[in-house]
């Protein structure tokens, strides 16, 4: 299988480069912008890995693409995790619909349409694990229910097929939604024309792609932290075509449909996917002329302040940070949950002016499978760098005590308070038993002195509605 590293290291490789520019000048183009995401030094090629000598670490490529997480293994392991998590829900959801077709009441279209979700579902699991197959999964081995309990590194919110519908849009839906999103960027890539470009977030990759294919840029970066969609990126802008499952979320048809995901045609040399956290990000100062953000700065956890200076470092000087996307910040602060203004301003302290900022309507995820669809007024913006500002200290995803392990747990407020929570919540599902009535329990509740008689009742009913409905419900990882 041909994949960016084909691309860049091997030059005149004919899985790839048809017709492309010959790649003789691109072996070196990844390795110029590279940096240890651990200690900002240089990166050395080592056999199929990069190395960083300084923190003797290697970082591997998974399925050919370069993974480089700060701590390579410790990533592994969570998206063998949740690749693990997302075949078990897989399995589990097709045990339900199996259980569903056992019904011998089911009208002939139901069933037929029952038929149809449960062997999509099963071989929808088979594709996955065999798309995921580098990320060996058989070195992974826990319950459903351990997954569900356990939260780990990355962003809980993050599952393996958080933005699945993405490769779909990119690669089969047609050009309409992808079109809108270049056009966002083309004023400004035709003022700038990026020598070395980088996308960051950038999912399942039509738009690096588009971007690579427009301009004349020897290098164009795609990195996300995702190995489903930046494999499914990878190979597909190699010119293979992959079979996946799109489950539309209103079916006009089949509740399943068997896509055919392919690049208008094979990238030309110089494009490359990473595998990278984008707060920990594997370059050096200065690497790139352009900065693409698209639909990342309002999902990202860290204050958008922060995600200025942090881009800044990335841009060499007059370099541009091109940004579309929605502005649906949700940190738990009001404050941090910035307008278009206070963006412009964040830009503006943190080394960024010439800002030209737009608005505009366009189609979002709307698939010709499902009467679902949206449309998204985007922000846009290009803001050139005009000065260097002060490096803001390395992400950590974790406090110390978390990741140590050997420090005290603080007992701050909020932990007082969801322990307290925990035990009332504990203490209500232990009186569950198959015989006790809400009012039965509310007696025992208003016993143990943790309510009032005029609380209790009302207040199980609505724990139970609320056990009731997430049982009912699919729980997303
Ligand atoms: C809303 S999606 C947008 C995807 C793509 N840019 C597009 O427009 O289709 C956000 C993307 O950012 C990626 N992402 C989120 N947090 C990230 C992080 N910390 N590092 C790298 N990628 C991240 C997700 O995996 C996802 O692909």
């Amino acid at each position: 299988m041909s994949s960016a590293r084909d691309r860049l290291e091997i030059p005149g490789d004919d899985h790839c480069l048809s017709d492309a520019p010959t790649a003789t000048t691109d072996s070196t183009a990844l390795r110029e912008v590279l940096a240890c995401p651990r200690c900002d030094a240089s990166l050395a090629a080592a056999g199929a890995a990069w190395r960083c000598a300084g923190c003797d670490v290697d970082f591997p490529r998974v399925a050919g693409i370069p993974w480089l997480f700060a701590e390579p293994n410790a990533a592994l392991g969570e998206w063998r995790g949740r690749l693990h998590f997302s075949l078990q829900k897989l399995e589990r959801d097709r045990q339900t619909v199996a259980a569903s077709l056992a019904s011998a009441l089911l009208r002939p279209a139901t069933r037929a349409r029952l038929e149809t979700l449960e062997r999509a579902t099963r071989n929808h699991g088979e594709r996955l694990r065999a798309l995921l197959a580098p990320l060996q999964l058989e070195q992974h081995s826990a319950s459903y229910e351990t997954h569900l309990a356990l939260r780990t590194r990355l962003p809980s919110d993050q599952g393996l097929t958080t933005y699945y519908a993405n490769i779909h849009r990119d690669w089969c839906w047609g050009s309409e939604e992808n079109d809108a999103s270049l056009a966002a960027l083309d004023a400004s890539l035709r003022e700038a024309p990026p020598r070395r470009a980088l996308v960051l977030g950038a999912g399942a990759g039509r738009l690096a792609y588009d971007l690579h294919m427009r301009t004349a840029a020897a290098l164009t970066v795609a990195l996300d932290f995702n190995p489903l969609l930046s494999i499914v990126a990878d190979r597909v802008t190699c010119g293979e075509t992959i079979e996946l499952y799109e489950f539309p979320i209103a079916p006009r048809g089949d509740a399943a449909v068997l896509r055919k995901l392919a690049a208008p045609a094979p990238a030309r040399a110089g494009l490359a996917f990473v595998l990278a956290d984008a707060h920990r990000t594997p370059f050096r100062r200065r690497a790139f002329d352009v900065v693409v953000t698209p639909w990342l700065v309002d999902i990202l956890p860290e204050r958008f302040d922060v995600l200025c200076a942090r881009v800044n470092a990335l841009l060499g000087d007059g370099g541009r940070w091109l940004n579309f996307g929605s502005l649906s910040f949700h940190d738990a602060d009001p404050a941090a949950r910035y307008g278009i203004d206070e963006c412009r301003a964040a830009l503006e302290e943190n080394g960024f002016g010439d800002i030209a900022a737009d608005e505009r309507e366009i189609p979002y995820l709307s698939s010709p499978a499902s009467r679902h669809a949206r449309r998204e007024r985007i922000v846009s913006w290009s803001a050139r760098k005009e000065r260097d500002v002060k490096k803001v200290p390395r992400y950590h995803a974790l406090p110390e005590w978390l990741v140590r392990g050997t420090d005290p747990v603080p007992l701050s407020d909020a932990f007082r308070g969801q322990a307290a929570a925990t035990r009332i919540h504990a203490f209500l599902m232990s009186l569950i038993d198959g015989r006790r009535s809400i009012k039965d329990m509310a007696k025992l509740v208003v016993e143990q002195r943790l309510m009032t008689t005029a609380e209790a009742e009302p207040a199980l009913r609505s724990f139970f509605i609320k056990m009731h409905d997430d049982s009912k419900r699919g729980t997303t990882y």
